[in-house]
């Protein structure tokens, strides 16, 4: 299906509907401490291009064509994906300045309000989801399933497990156990909250279990080919339209696909997954259509 509205115009729109809904659901600056609240939105209000947000939107739309009921899951799947951002730029990890071309949330705030702004992101998604039936009258049931979705996803065998294996490949000689390594990182630290951004709006959106096994394929594919970008754009891309350091990876000799396999394999490799991508979405017809953009998009982008 063809959209009436480009693919930039409707990225900007979700994004301000995101922008609004964080707004909405986070303490004021103005709340007591009103530092802690002020980092929080420094880091989460601030733009990124809210893909995950997307995602869940998108996902919970799967169906019916319009997923605008998982507003509020959407936005405290952003708030995880601020806070993961905060603590990763920490001096103890990756110790980076820039982040939405912006100073990153410990150069503003100071390391100890960044670490606490970090967690009270974490536990504000928490809070909202939550408050899940009361903001979008899903039951209470799905509720849990949603919670246990996403706390699965994030905790030390998603997301944080992948965060601790790229500090521990930093420096370390790729050997034989590289690529095994790479692909453990990728699908943890990235995928993971990806996956679940789709898996939670779908649940959202009614999907029934085999559909959501289409949806994971999507996903993983997506992941990938988003983190392997992520890594060609750390080298390729240009600080100014990333909003955030390039070379950032060689300084701390991360362990990247372009490491493993060059800049052009991993870019044919990103593109490959891509396609994997759509296909896996082919049986949801034009609801899908935003989807296949979106992961078009990721291996195109500059930002
Ligand atoms: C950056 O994610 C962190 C990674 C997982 C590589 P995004 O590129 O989606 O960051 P924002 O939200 O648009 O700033
Ligand atoms: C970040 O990966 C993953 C998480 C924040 C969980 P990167 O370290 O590659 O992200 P950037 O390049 O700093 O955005
Ligand atoms: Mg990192
Ligand atoms: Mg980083
Ligand atoms: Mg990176």
């Amino acid at each position: 299906m063809t959209h009436a509205k480009p693919l930039a115009q409707y990225m900007q729109e979700v994004a301000q509907r995101v922008e609004m809904e964080l707004d909405r659901l986070l303490p004021s600056g103005q709340t007591q401490p009103g530092i802690i609240h002020e980092a929080m939105r420094y880091s989460a209000c601030n733009g990124g291009k809210r893909l995950r947000a997307m995602l869940t939107l998108e996902a919970a739309g799967l169906l019916h064509g319009n997923g605008e009921a998982a507003l509020p899951l959407a936005a405290a799947i952003e708030m995880i994906h601020a806070y993961s951002l905060i603590h990763d730029d920490l001096p103890c990890m990756d110790d980076d300045d820039y982040r939405r071309g912006k100073p990153t949330n410990h150069k503003v705030f100071g390391e100890g309000i960044a670490v606490l702004a970090g967690d009270a992101l974490l536990t504000q998604a928490f809070v909202v989801i939550g408050r899940l039936p009361e903001l979008t009258g899903i039951s209470a049931a799905l509720t849990v399933q949603v919670l246990a979705e996403v706390a699965t996803a994030i905790g030390s065998t998603g997301l944080v497990g992948g965060q601790v294996a790229d500090l521990q490949a930093e420096g370390a000689d790729p050997g034989d156990n590289a690529f095994a390594m790479l692909q453990y990182i990728h699908t943890h630290k990235t995928g993971a909250l990806f996956r679940c951004s789709l898996r939670t709006g779908g649940l959202l959106g009614g999907l029934t279990p085999a559909q959501l096994v289409a949806v994971d394929e999507y996903a993983e594919q997506f992941g990938l080919a988003f983190q392997i970008t992520d890594d060609v754009l750390d080298q390729i891309g240009s600080a100014e339209a990333l909003g955030k350091a390039v070379g950032s990876d060689d300084r701390s000799r991360k362990l990247t696909y372009p490491r493993i396999f060059g800049l052009a394999r991993s870019q044919q490799m990103a593109r490959e997954a891509v396609e994997k991508a759509q296909t896996a979405l082919e049986p949801f017809g034009s609801h899908a259509a935003r989807l296949i953009e979106l992961a078009q998009f990721i291996v195109e982008r500059d930002h």
